[in-house]
């Protein structure tokens, strides 16, 4: 049962926030008088001793320590004396372990934006030297129209964008402190919450200590903002991971992020991106393995909530590599320009030729339709669409004269879409200044 119980060998990744906890709290203890000068001064010293055990890693983590709370106690009173048993005085783990979790979760965010940022900063970049690059964009992943590379590496740029915003309304979220709701019913000493809470870097203080001690929300929407990230990238993923294979040959991995097969000489695999699709998937399950871990509970702490962590943590290692790697495997890899622009072909221009029509005074459901008698006939003559006479054009619409020639041309093709948010030119650089602007203020 004691193995069973104990958290320890993972909540020990919060020892530096439970000390803060602490000594936060021994300091809301003096001010409403249940510390004296000195048994402040004597608590702070152990608690700042058992911080510097902890970070040149002389801790002894002792068989009977349940988790980081009860090991960092059991040391402080090795180190103090008696006197170390009044940093819990109307204090519980509960309120401790939700505060401990809270303050671990807003230095994670801290330190995982650099990696969001930086990954969308690998996209900008590249975006913005390759923009000359043609390839096909696909629906269904049937060729669809001809796009900008440029334009494909920004829109996995702009999914993180959306992240970062939803990560910095969750940290707002985290920030309210629950220490001092004691075990469910709250204080009864009277400490002033709102000058702990301040202490602690919180910029709000729960309202109900019976809430309090219970409320996961924040590592349930951390969990889902950690599978929405992972998604977005193993979408990216999965794109490059096609886009690497001989069919397409458009993108070449480096290959610091490729592997090679231990049978097959020739082989050159894309693992990191496997991986990042693969990690997704764990990442999803963390998140429903923690809301199925809540279903059910009644009111105030439960037990149960200690397998939070697990969760927590597992997934906040796991995110911080799928970014890591993500950014220096898309930093890394070598796009083909002359594969993608042989993967265009002229069928991919029949909605031009529509948009040609309509441009000449059309409707866009007949162009539509005359479209489509255009792409049977150079099925029919098996001849690309540049090659059909134009007297045979000119039977299907007499709006069809010389100038059709000019559509006839990739470049042309994805010019056409100039307004905000297409693959034209002018739209993607635009695209590249709103990023750098966000980036910028955030
Ligand atoms: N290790 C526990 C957890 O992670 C700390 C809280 C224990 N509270 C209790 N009443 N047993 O949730």
């Amino acid at each position: 049962m004691e193995k069973f119980n104990a958290s320890i060998s993972y909540d020990k990744t919060m020892w530096k926030q439970d000390i803060k906890g602490s000594i936060a709290y021994t300091t809301a203890l003096y001010k409403a008088d249940l510390l004296s000068e000195d048994e402040h001064r004597t608590l702070l010293n152990g608690l700042q001793s058992i911080e510097k055990e902890w970070s040149n890693d002389s801790f002894i983590i002792q068989p009977a320590d349940e988790d980081i709370h009860t090991a960092n106690e059991r040391r402080l009173k090795e180190l103090v004396g008696d006197v170390g048993g009044k940093v819990h005085t109307g204090r519980s783990r509960n309120d401790q372990v939700a505060t401990d979790m809270k303050l671990w979760l807003k230095d994670h965010i801290m330190n995982i934006t650099p990696h969001l940022i930086q990954l969308i900063q690998v996209l900008v970049n590249r975006g913005e030297r390759e923009q000359t690059i043609l390839m096909p964009g696909y629906t269904h992943l049937q060729r669809a129209q001809p796009i900008r590379w440029s334009h494909w590496l920004l829109s996995h740029a702009w999914p993180i964008v959306s992240d970062l915003e939803r990560l910095k309304s969750l940290y707002h979220r985290i920030n309210t402190c629950p220490l001092g709701s004691g075990a469910l019913a709250g204080n009864p000493f009277n400490i002033d919450r709102a000058a702990l809470s301040q202490h602690l870097g919180f910029t709000h203080t729960t309202n109900n200590s019976l809430h309090a001690v219970s409320d996961r929300d924040f590592v349930a929407e951390y969990l889902f903002w950690s599978s929405l990230v992972s998604l977005h990238l193993s979408r990216l993923a999965e794109d490059l991971t096609l886009f690497s294979s001989r069919e397409f040959g458009f993108v070449q991995l480096s290959d610091a992020y490729a592997t090679g097969s231990s049978l097959m000489p020739q082989k050159k695999n894309p693992d990191s991106f496997e991986l990042i699709r693969g990690k997704a998937g764990t990442l999803t399950g963390n998140l429903c393995g923690f809301l199925m871990v809540m279903k059910g509970l009644p009111s105030t702490y439960n037990k149960d909530l200690q397998e939070d962590k697990v969760k927590m943590f597992e997934t906040a290692s796991t995110l911080m590599g799928i970014l890591q790697v993500a950014a220096g495997a898309v930093h890394t890899l070598k796009v083909d320009e002359k594969a993608c622009l042989r993967a265009l072909s002229e069928e991919m221009l029949a909605t031009d030729i529509a948009y040609y029509l309509v441009k000449k005074g059309m409707p866009f459901r007949g162009a539509h339709g005359l479209a489509g008698e255009v792409t049977r006939l150079s099925e029919q003559l098996g001849v690309p669409f540049s090659n059909i006479p134009l007297q045979q054009l000119t039977k299907i619409s007499s709006l069809f004269t010389e100038d059709v020639s000019t559509i006839w041309n990739f470049e042309h093709s994805v010019e056409q879409y100039k307004a905000k948010g297409g693959t034209a030119l002018c739209s993607v650089n635009s695209q590249i200044t709103d990023a750098r602007t966000f980036i910028k203020n955030f």
